[in-house]
């Protein structure tokens, strides 16, 4: 989602001006003041640390392009990049194909069989199972969320229950079959894999909290059965093949005009809606009414992709909070290791441990992995050394005396229970890549305008500029390079910002291109790391951005930190969302809410004021897409 500034009125309350806290604020400003150099100096490793990253492949072989603020999509000399799929085109369902309708006037059954809006995160599954097979396969991606001004032909007037479910249908995940054919790239329709999850699909709740009295509600009374996954960021996978939709601003969806409770305000739920109007035909977006029904979002969801009949199944283990994204990682002793960010101006990054190994011969072995293990909250301190701090009832604060009752309620108030264990405060964390040789984790803090205001001061050494409005890329190496170690180092890999900015503190320092608000963030197999932006449309080309150009898609080679600008997008979209085949030929991207007004919904009126991509001035309505890119020689991408 594009967050725009009205995000930071839900800020973690724990932001408290403490004396340390001043006292940090003020060491860390001087530096920023200083400028890059000591930016610079401030990031830097001991010797061992990050500066011996990823020797090998992982050069860049391409031409930079140049910032672009046109309404097209632009990738370097000798690629091309096409449209395989946007929003609102068929899945493949055998049930039906209905066409697209260029005026919004598709019905909401008609939406549940076709490509949902605002895609997002994007993973490849090759076809069959366990092949390496590169010229077909599956894709499963999220699709985030809906701008109501294009879903429907006139918007919000009229306002019904069948536009409620056509929203929610929009909303959700999606798995399409795709196959390369006389060197092209193409949905294979119909296809038994095609599949939607919706905001309505029926999901399994499982892991410690399922069953919880706070879970429980007047539908589900068990408290094991919820409707639906919805506003789903970044996503992720596991080695066992399947895929990870994240939860992100889910309370955006709930509405609560009695009485807030303490987990509805900690988590951002207001007294008015924010624009999705679903209480309205739907009750059980009235938290006044439904308490526990916001209880029932904030997870990872889990499904199959290769297994269009599974049910999803949200597990509560990873914890409950605006889930950017999960990266995973195998521990050095063959357990699964989850990176999650918390997507939300000062809160927090996780990761999640398995109790149990990984089974690599055996996927059935690890249906119910992430339902057991440990959550961890990470600390930055300030000497580039780091800790990660289990959310364990029963251990350090998280007793019933302190108000946590047993594992259910920790997992449930996971931010409440970050707070008590005094966990370091992110501007932002979005997407987390680790590194496919050397397990580096990188991080992309996307910006935070709030930091180091009188209002929220809280400066610390991870986290120093105040009004950090290009944001950074974080990186930590966990100590003996074992992903489930509770020891890190850190540093800052890059600083975004704008060279020449007239103010010192916003300019940055990146080697190369320059960007700001980093959000998809993907390691290749080369160790390539591919960058995605989502500078808010609200402020794309405009102030500090004036000369950022439209989001993008940079890449950096970690050795020798230069970063390239490689794909621009049309206006008012943003980048996110991003995978290759197998064999590094072919390269998935998504394009998401191109078109999108500073004042993010658009005007039905006026569907294509800001951008007519990808259908072009005689097409209709913008449209999220997945691009595909490949290099016009057939050649691996980037290198
Ligand atoms: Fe949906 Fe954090 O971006
Ligand atoms: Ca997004
Ligand atoms: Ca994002
Ligand atoms: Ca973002």
């Amino acid at each position: 989602m594009s967050h725009s500034n009205f995000e930071l009125e839900t800020l973690n309350p724990a932001d408290g001006a403490s004396f340390q806290q001043v006292l940090e604020a003020r060491l860390s400003r001087r530096q920023v003041l200083h400028g890059a150099a000591a930016l610079t100096v401030l990031g830097l490793l001991p010797a061992g640390g990050c500066a011996t990253a990823g020797r090998g492949a992982g050069a860049l072989g391409f031409t930079g392009i140049a910032a672009s603020a046109e309404d097209t999509v632009r990738v370097p000399p000798g690629y091309t990049a096409t449209v395989v799929y946007a929003w609102g085109d068929p899945v493949g369902h055998a049930s039906g194909s209905p066409a697209f309708r260029q005026d919004g006037g598709n019905t909401a059954d008609e939406q549940a069989l076709q490509a949902g809006m605002h895609h997002d995160g994007i993973h490849y599954f090759p076809l069959p199972y366990g092949s390496g097979n590169s010229t077909r396969g599956l894709l499963a991606m999220n699709h985030e969320y809906t701008d109501d001004g294009l879903l429907h032909s006139d918007g919000f007037a009229n306002w019904s229950a069948e536009k409620v479910r056509k929203s929610q249908n929009a909303h959700g995940a999606g798995v399409i079959e795709i196959e390369l054919r006389d060197g092209r790239w193409t949905v294979v329709r119909p296809s038994k894999y095609a599949r939607r999850v919706t905001a309505r699909t029926p999901m399994r709740i499982s892991g410690p909290a399922a069953g919880a009295p706070a879970m429980r509600t007047q539908a589900d009374p068990g408290g094991r059965q919820a409707l639906g996954t919805f506003n789903d960021c970044a996503h992720g996978h596991t080695p066992w093949g399947t895929y990870l939709a994240c939860e992100e601003n889910w309370d955006a969806y709930f509405v609560n005009a009695g009485t807030l409770t303490a987990d509805h305000r900690r988590n951002g739920i207001r007294p008015k809606g924010r624009g999705y109007r679903w209480e309205e035909f739907d009750e059980r977006f009235d938290a006044g009414k439904h308490p526990n029904e916001p209880h029932r979002f904030g997870w990872v969801v889990e499904f199959d992709p290769y297994d269009p009949q599974s049910t999803p199944v949200k597990r509560t283990a990873l914890g409950r909070f605006s889930h950017e994204g999960a990266c995973p990682a195998v521990a050095a002793d063959g357990r699964l290791v989850m990176y999650l960010g918390d997507d939300r101006a000062f809160e927090y990054i996780y990761k999640f441990v398995s109790r149990d190994r990984v089974n690599p011969g055996d996927r059935t072995a690890n249906r119910d992995l992430l339902d057991h293990g440990t959550l961890y909250v990470a600390k930055f301190h300030e000497d580039g050394g780091g800790e990660w701090v289990a959310l364990a009832h029963g251990q350090g604060k998280l007793t019933a005396e302190n108000g946590f009752a047993d594992q259910a309620d920790v997992l449930i108030r996971t931010r409440a229970a970050a707070d008590a264990l005094g966990a370091t405060r992110m501007d932002r964390p979005e997407w987390i890549a680790v590194h496919p040789r050397t397990q580096e984790v990188y991080c992309t803090l996307t910006n935070n305008s709030g930091r180091g205001s009188q209002r929220t001061p809280g400066l610390n050494a991870a986290n120093p500029r105040p009004n950090n409005v290009f944001g950074h890329i974080i990186r930590w190496r966990e100590a003996g390079n074992d992903p489930a170690s509770l020891k890190f180092r850190w540093d800052v890999f890059v600083y975004a910002g704008d060279p020449r900015h007239p103010e010192e503190g916003k300019r940055g320092n990146i080697k190369g291109d320059a960007f700001g608000s980093p959000d998809g963030l993907w390691f290749d197999d080369s160790g390539l790391l591919w960058i995605q932006t989502d500078v808010s449309a609200s402020t794309q080309n405009r102030g500090h951005y004036e000369r950022i150009g439209n989001n993008q898609m940079l890449c950096a080679d970690i050795r020798s930190g230069e970063i390239r600008r490689f794909l621009t997008g049309p206006r008012g979209c943003e980048v996110t969302g991003v995978v290759m085949t197998p064999d590094a030929r072919t390269m998935f991207v998504n394009i998401q809410h191109p078109g999108e007004s500073p004042r993010g919904r658009s005007d039905p009126a006026h569907p294509k004021a800001v951008s007519s991509w990808p259908d072009g001035a005689s097409g209709g309505r913008p449209r999220s897409a997945t691009l595909v890119i490949r290099r016009n020689d057939g050649g691996v991408i980037g290198a």
